[in-house]
């Protein structure tokens, strides 16, 4: 882990960077009046209706409510973690992104400067291979081959499919020109060396399927060989620096590609089971590297779809597979998410099954024949453990309340947990506690709900709401406005007093700061949502309740606002002091401050 990126780097990012720059690089604009639009990124639309404003630095889409500053679009578009957008911001103005010392080890400018280069070698050497495949004498060979598995010209070049020449130093004498680069090429595996100190090639004569991280850098290869009998069928790089076998999928890279949101994803077992479907059209498969689908895979995914069908071997070690997959996945299965099993019949495997029955009939087989956790989970349970006696039925209980307890989707549990007490014909007694339980639950919940989301109601414009708003679109208004200090109010007063009181001393210390760069300052804070929200809602809109409200000037609004709660606070102490009165309670002091508020009142 890397330390933390400082926020004023961030800031600074921001201020330099123009959001339509950004976002007209990825989806084309088109000016509108002040704003630009586009059809929206996030959701399907014919018309447009995703907004990008600059002076505000932000995009909203009135269709499906994206909204959020440079960053957040970097998050969404790019799919990418928080750092991760701020570096890609950072890449495009050309800057290295600060780490601060800390928690973490901040990564050196040696470390960062060597994983670049570690990326654009393992590039050259993918692009090594694939020029081998059309120009080494002997690429017949592989062309054949590749051709009679029926692999065609396009999907190879989609997929970088190259070929590793039979001599011992193809990639060694390419690249190996200086002892700190044979060195480099020592560490990332592609050449290897024998007790003697010899060095060659660690891929030789082999098809090569050059392995992406998610963002397309190239980071391990596997290689297949051409002739059955030499040696093992696939060889993969081993782990390296760069190359993390347990938390990259190959494929996952051109499935994003190919989809701006992915509806699902299919884990399958080989290469070219990856390729073969994608040259079908199934292009959204993705293989784990030779290893069973580990948790990291599984989070992996799900941060790029929400239904993940595992696709394996109708044979005792598909099924072993696919249990390892499961037992793996539980923890990640948040309710919203779904996870499948697709079993295959006996001897096919995805790449000769597509070829067989084409993209409609493989996916009509996902939609008609996989099955979902539940039934496996049970299936395999069952299979093992003898509920007929009790003995094997505690058993069974047992070992399946272990695993249900893991999942973190509340609906998802309680679905697994009946089944399971229907299985098991432990019915009444715990099942009805149970839905009480549920039932409670949920109507405190419904009591709550509507309470929680009144004051985000539309028409309630209270004057806090109102300063905020006008805070985050404009805000030098708190430096403006001098005599405005929400932060001296009692924070009890009303709700969001002190989120108010926060923003406003941001503002106030920092009248340069834009919206976006105002909003950012906050991303972590208790209260994100509510600010993004409020910033979203009706952002691009002037004849909104607030819009009519600017017949008067902003600063004006701002103060009035102020004023009222300041006369709420003022209303509420005299409240309070003459209840505390009628009681006989009141210091000399305090009576005093009633008598000024009473007076002040009239
Ligand atoms: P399979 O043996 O099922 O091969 O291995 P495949 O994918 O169907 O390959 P083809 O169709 O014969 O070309 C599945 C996966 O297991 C790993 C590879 O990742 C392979 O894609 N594997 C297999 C190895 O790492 N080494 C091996 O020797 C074999
Ligand atoms: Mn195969």
């Amino acid at each position: 882990m890397a330390g933390r990126i400082p926020r004023d780097f961030i800031d600074d990012l921001i201020a330099r960077s123009d959001i339509v720059d950004i976002v007209d690089s990825r989806v084309k604009l088109k000016k509108a009046g002040k704003n630009y639009q586009a059809c929206c990124p996030f959701h399907n639309e014919k018309s447009p209706s995703f907004t990008v404003s600059q002076d505000k630095q932000f995009y909203h889409c009135f269709g499906c409510g994206a909204h959020g500053n440079v960053i957040s679009f970097l998050i969404e578009y790019d799919r990418l973690e928080f750092p991760e957008a701020v570096e890609e911001l950072a890449r495009f103005h050309g800057v290295d992104v600060p780490r601060e010392k800390g928690s973490a080890p901040p990564v050196s400018a040696e470390k960062r400067q060597q994983r670049e280069d570690d990326y654009a070698l393992m590039e050259k050497v993918a692009q090594f291979f694939a020029h081998q495949l059309k120009n080494h004498p002997d690429a017949a060979r592989p062309i054949d081959y590749l051709k009679q598995r029926g692999l065609s010209g396009e999907v190879v070049k989609r997929f970088g499919v190259g070929f590793a020449p039979p001599e011992w130093d193809g990639a060694l004498a390419a690249f190996g020109r200086s002892p700190e680069l044979q060195q480099q090429l020592l560490d990332l595996k592609i050449i290897t060396q024998n007790d003697k100190g010899r060095r060659f090639d660690f891929f030789r004569d082999r098809i090569m399927f050059p392995i992406r991280d998610r963002r397309g850098r190239v980071i391990g290869f596997g290689g297949r060989v051409i002739n059955a009998d030499d040696g093992p069928k696939y060889l993969n790089s081993p782990e390296t620096r760069i190359f993390h076998k347990g938390h990259e999928l190959y494929g996952l890279y051109q499935a994003r590609q190919a989809h701006r949101a992915l509806a699902r994803v299919l884990i399958v077992e080989g290469y070219m089971d990856v390729v073969a479907l994608a040259q079908f059209g199934i292009d959204y498969a993705v293989a784990s590297l030779g290893t069973s689908t580990t948790p990291e895979h599984i989070q992996l995914l799900l941060r790029s779809t929400s239904q993940v069908v595992c696709c394996y071997d109708g044979d005792r070690a598909g099924r072993d597979a696919a249990w390892r997959a499961l037992e793996n996945a539980l923890p990640y299965l948040k309710d919203g998410v779904e996870l499948k099993f697709l079993f295959l019949p006996d001897g096919e495997d995805p790449d000769t099954l597509v070829r067989q029955i084409g993209k409609e009939a493989f996916e009509q087989k996902i939609d008609a024949e996989s099955i979902p956790v539940s039934r496996f989970l049970f299936e395999n349970l069952l299979g093992r453990h003898h509920v007929g006696s009790e003995e094997g039925k505690a058993a069974l209980i047992a070992e399946a309340q272990a695993l249900i307890d893991q999942v973190s989707g509340d609906n998802q549990r309680q679905l697994l947990e009946e089944r399971l007490f229907k299985l098991t014909g432990q019915d009444s007694y715990r099942l009805d506690l149970q839905r009480d339980m549920a039932k409670a639950n949920s109507a405190t919940n419904k009591i709550q709900a509507p309470a929680k989301q009144k004051p985000a109601g539309k028409s309630q414009l209270t004057p806090v709401r109102i300063m905020l708003r006008l805070l985050l679109e404009q805000p030098e208004l708190a430096a403006q406005c001098a005599e405005v200090q929400p932060q001296l109010l009692d924070v009890n007063l009303v709700p969001g007093l002190e989120l108010l009181g926060e923003v406003h001393s941001y503002c106030a210390e920092h009248s340069q700061k834009n919206s976006a760069q105002v909003l950012e300052h906050f991303r972590s804070h208790r209260d994100f949502a509510v600010l993004n929200k409020l910033l979203s809602s009706d952002a691009f809109s002037v004849h909104d309740a607030i819009g009519e409200l600017f017949a008067q000037s902003r600063q004006q609004v701002y103060r009035d606002s102020f004023a009222k709660l300041v006369e709420r606070q003022l209303h509420s102490r005299m409240e309070e002091l003459l209840a505390r009165s009628r009681l006989g309670k009141l210091s000399d002091e305090e009576k005093q401050e009633l008598k000024v508020l009473l007076s002040a009142q009239s």
